[in-house]
C-alpha cells in the first residue's frame, strides 16, 4: 500500500523529489451495498473514507496541504473547522514534526475529534462563534503571519481529494451519480474535477442539512444548526464552484432534515454494517429522500467514521442490557438477541 500522492503523483502537483507527508491515506473500500440497492431500486456502493488514517476524508486533502506547507517552509499550520479537517491538521503536523493551530467552534464538534486533535499536539482553540466566523477570522490570520492555511479554500486540499473520484472510475467504470454531503462544498468541487480529469460526468446530488442548507437557500445562513456538527456551516468557502459542479453535472443540491439524517445513520449501521458519523449520512439520507434521478449505478460517499461521534451514536442507539453475574441471567439476557 502506498499513500496517494505515491499513488498518483502524475495526476498531482508534486516532483519526484518533494517531501512528502503520508499516513497512507486514500486507496478506501468501495463496498456494495446490497439491502440499500433494493430499497432504491439501483446499484449503490459505499465509498467508505472513514477508512482513513483518521477516519475521515480529510486526510486526502491534507497529505497534499502538508506536504506543500513543508516544501515551502511552513513551521505553523492552521485551519478553521467543524472537527475533521483539525484531527486531520493535527496528525498531519505531528508527522511533519510542525506546529498545528485549529479554530473549532466552541461546544459543537464531536468528542473523538476533539480527542485526535488533542492528542496529537496541535493547539485547539474554542472559538465563541461558529465555523464561518472560524475561517473568517483565520484567513485573516494567515494574510497578517507566516503561518499556512490548509482549510479547502488552499488548492493543494482540492488535489488530494479529487483522487477519490479517481479511485470510484477504476474501480466501477461507469457511473451514473455521485451522493455526496456538502457544508464548506470543498470535497463535491474535488470530486467533479476529479471526473472531468478522467473525462467522466456522473451527475452529482449534494445534501445538505436542512438547519444549514445555503446551497439550497441561495443565501448564507446566519446560524446554520444541525445534528450532523460537521456540515453545520452557513457560508460555503467554495460556494460557486460546488453550484457549478451541480449544474454542469446535471446533478441537484437538496435538503435533507436531521430525522431524516438520523434515520438514514441508524439504517445504515443496522442494515448494512457500516457506521458513519451523521454528516456522512446525509448522502444517504438524499438519496432514499430525493432519489438520483435515471441513475442505474450510484456512489454515495460516506465521509466519516461513526466512531468519531459517540455521544451521537449512544444518544441514536439502543440501551445496554444489565446483568447479574448468574449463569441463567446471562442465558436469558443472551437469548434476548433472538426475540
Ligand atoms: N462530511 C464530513 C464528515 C465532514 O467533516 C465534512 C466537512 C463534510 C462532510 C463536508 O465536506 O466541507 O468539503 O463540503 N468538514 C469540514 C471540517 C468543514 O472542518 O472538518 P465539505
Amino acid at each position: 500500500m502506498t499513500g496517494l500522492i505515491e499513488r498518483y503523483r502524475d495526476r498531482l502537483p508534486f516532483a519526484d523529489d518533494d517531501p512528502v507527508v503520508s499516513l497512507q491515506e486514500g486507496s478506501t473500500p468501495l463496498v456494495h451495498a446490497p439491502r440499500l440497492s433494493e430499497r432504491v431500486g439501483a446499484e449503490v456502493w459505499l465509498k467508505i473514507e472513514g477508512a482513513n488514517p483518521t477516519g475521515s476524508f480529510k486526510d486526502r486533502g491534507m497529505t497534499c496541504a502538508v506536504s506543500d506547507a513543508v516544501r515551502n517552509g511552513a513551521e505553523v499550520v492552521v485551519c478553521a473547522s467543524t472537527g475533521n479537517t483539525a484531527a486531520s491538521l493535527a496528525a498531519y503536523a505531528a508527522r511533519a514534526g510542525i506546529g498545528g493551530a485549529v479554530l473549532v467552534p466552541e461546544g459543537k464538534i464531536a468528542t473523538g475529534k476533539l480527542a485526535q486533535s488533542l492528542m496529537h499536539g496541535a493547539r485547539v482553540i474554542s472559538l465563541r462563534g461558529n465555523f464561518d466566523e472560524a475561517l473568517a477570522l483565520v484567513r485573516q490570520v494567515c494574510d497578517r503571519q507566516p503561518v499556512a492555511l490548509v482549510n479547502s479554500v488552499n488548492p493543494f486540499r482540492l488535489e488530494g481529494q479529487k483522487t477519490a473520484a479517481f479511485e470510484l472510475v477504476e474501480e466501477l467504470g461507469e457511473l451514473d451519480a455521485l451522493c455526496i454531503p456538502v457544508g464548506n462544498a470543498g470535497n463535491v468541487t474535488a470530486y467533479w474535477k476529479g471526473f472531468q480529469e478522467l473525462g467522466h460526468a456522473p451527475a452529482c446530488f449534494g445534501f445538505q442539512a436542512a438547519g444549514a442548507a445555503p446551497l439550497v437557500a441561495g443565501h448564507p445562513i446566519e446560524k446554520p444548526e444541525t445534528v450532523a456538527s460537521a456540515i453545520r456551516i452557513g457560508n460555503p468557502a467554495r460556494w460557486e464552484e460546488a453550484m457549478n459542479a451541480f449544474t454542469a453535472s446535471r446533478g441537484q443540491v437538496r435538503a435533507v432534515t436531521d430525522a431524516q439524517i438520523l434515520d438514514a445513520y441508524r439504517w445504515l449501521a443496522r442494515n448494512e454494517g457500516v457506521f458513519c458519523e451523521p454528516a456522512s449520512a446525509a448522502s444517504v439520507a438524499g438519496l432514499l429522500v430525493h432519489g438520483a434521478g435515471e441513475a442505474r449505478r450510484i456512489a454515495c460517499v460516506l465521509t466519516g467514521n461513526g466512531i468519531k461521534d459517540p455521544q451521537t451514536a449512544l444518544e441514536q442507539a439502543g440501551a445496554v442490557v444489565p446483568c447479574e453475574p448468574v449463569l441463567g441471567a446471562v442465558e436469558d439476557a443472551i437469548l434476548g438477541a433472538a426475540a
